[in-house]
């Protein structure tokens, strides 16, 4: 590849922030790798109902779909809320619009910094998982009603909307330790029973190479802390996948270190930090951007094919973290824009 384009959402609260960071390493490590930047920022999310009326107007998503990967910050903020339509929409409309159903969340823990987790140092000791999140199913997208007394949100799962995740997962475990977690809630739930029904039938067709388990969610939850250097690839449903990896960003230490890879359309992949705008401590420079950097590699991993610029960062990220060049949630004392330049020199 010797030119790219990439498309820019800052986006709400902390989002532009954390965005500048990504920016700055991504434009550095493709200048050095000779590929040329396209770059566009394109209104979403609160800033884009502020200016146009709606979180994810037309023309940002065609620019998203005429790039070849998309950053986005963070959306949302209670400025908005109330309002004729959440800047979280925006967000859910570009996932369902691209085609994004597996959303990959990894959650490494860097030997050597045990001690920036708030869990005892012995339990999260060797945690490497990987997250595979369904994003365009289930209760997020079911047919919703809103009434003053009664208000429903259905959940529903198709067979094939769960095959198609579960063999990213299957793929994604071939390259680790070769384990997958299916988590789900099959003792109470139908959606859950089909899940657990089709997982196990891909994996017996076409993976019979993986170690296949199931632990029920809320079991999940407590093992997820309990003993988080256990699990390899966990796969699971659109909610479940989104409040455990909130409940994962404590084995690494925070939840603004933890990146994430949103991909499945034939179009971009969507590339994002899975924290929110973080409206308590938004244009503070307090933000950490090792989320909003981890996400750059992402995307220079899967949005670009390119490896070694991922590698780059990863490992700038990686020198940061040891030498406590860090922001106060993980116990630093440096603001989100001189972690930036910290990465950058180490680069
Ligand atoms: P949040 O992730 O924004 O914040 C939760 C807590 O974590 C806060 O105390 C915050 O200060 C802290 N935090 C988050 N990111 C941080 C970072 N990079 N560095 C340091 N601390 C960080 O979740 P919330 O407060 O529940 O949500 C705020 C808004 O963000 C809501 O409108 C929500 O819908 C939205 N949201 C958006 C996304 C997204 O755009 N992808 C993700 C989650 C939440
Ligand atoms: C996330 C966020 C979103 C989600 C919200 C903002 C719609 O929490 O990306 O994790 O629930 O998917
Ligand atoms: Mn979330």
């Amino acid at each position: 590849m010797t030119s790219a384009k990439i498309v820019f959402l800052p986006g709400d609260g902390i989002g532009p922030e954390v965005t500048g960071v990504a920016r700055a390493l991504l434009e550095r490590v493709c200048t050095d790798a000779g590929v040329t930047l396209e770059t566009e920022d394109c209104l979403f999310g609160g800033a884009a109902i502020d200016q146009s009326g709606t979180a994810l107007p037309p023309a940002t998503l065609k620019a998203c779909r005429a790039a070849d990967a998309v950053f986005l910050g963070a959306v949302g903020g209670p400025k908005w809320d109330g309002g004729p339509e959440r800047p979280e929409a925006g967000l859910l409309g570009i996932r369902k619009a691209l085609g994004l159903f597996a959303n990959l969340r990894p959650v490494a823990l860097q030997p050597g910094t045990e001690h920036l987790s708030p869990l005892r140092a012995e339990r999260v000791k060797g945690a490497d998982l990987l997250i595979v999140r369904e994003l365009t199913g289930g209760l997020y997208f079911g047919d919703k009603a809103e009434g003053e007394e009664t208000a429903s949100d259905l959940c529903v799962y198709t067979r094939e909307e769960v095959e198609r995740v579960a063999r990213v997962a299957f793929e994604a475990a071939r390259g680790r330790k070769g384990r997958v977690t299916s988590i789900d809630k099959a003792n109470v739930l139908a959606t859950s029973r089909l899940w657990r029904k089709a997982v196990i039938a891909l994996r017996d067709k076409e993976y019979p190479d993986i170690e296949l388990d199931h632990v029920l969610v809320d079991a999940a939850a407590m093992k997820l802390i309990q003993a988080p250097a256990d699990f390899d690839v966990i796969l699971t449903e659109n909610l479940f996948g989104d409040i455990l990896s909130d409940e994962a960003s404590v084995i690494a230490g925070s939840i603004g270190l933890l990146g994430s890879a949103s991909l499945g359309g034939e179009g971009p992949g969507l590339f994002e930090p899975i924290h929110g705008s973080a409206p308590d401590i938004a244009g503070q420079d307090k933000a950490n951007p090792l989320g909003a950097a981890a996400s750059a590699a992402l995307l220079l991993r899967h949005g670009l094919k390119l490896e070694d610029p991922a590698q780059r960062i990863e490992s700038a990220i990686r020198g940061v973290l040891a030498d406590g060049e860090t922001t106060p949630d993980i116990g630093g004392s440096l603001g989100c824009r001189a972690v930036g330049e910290a990465l950058l020199k180490r680069l």
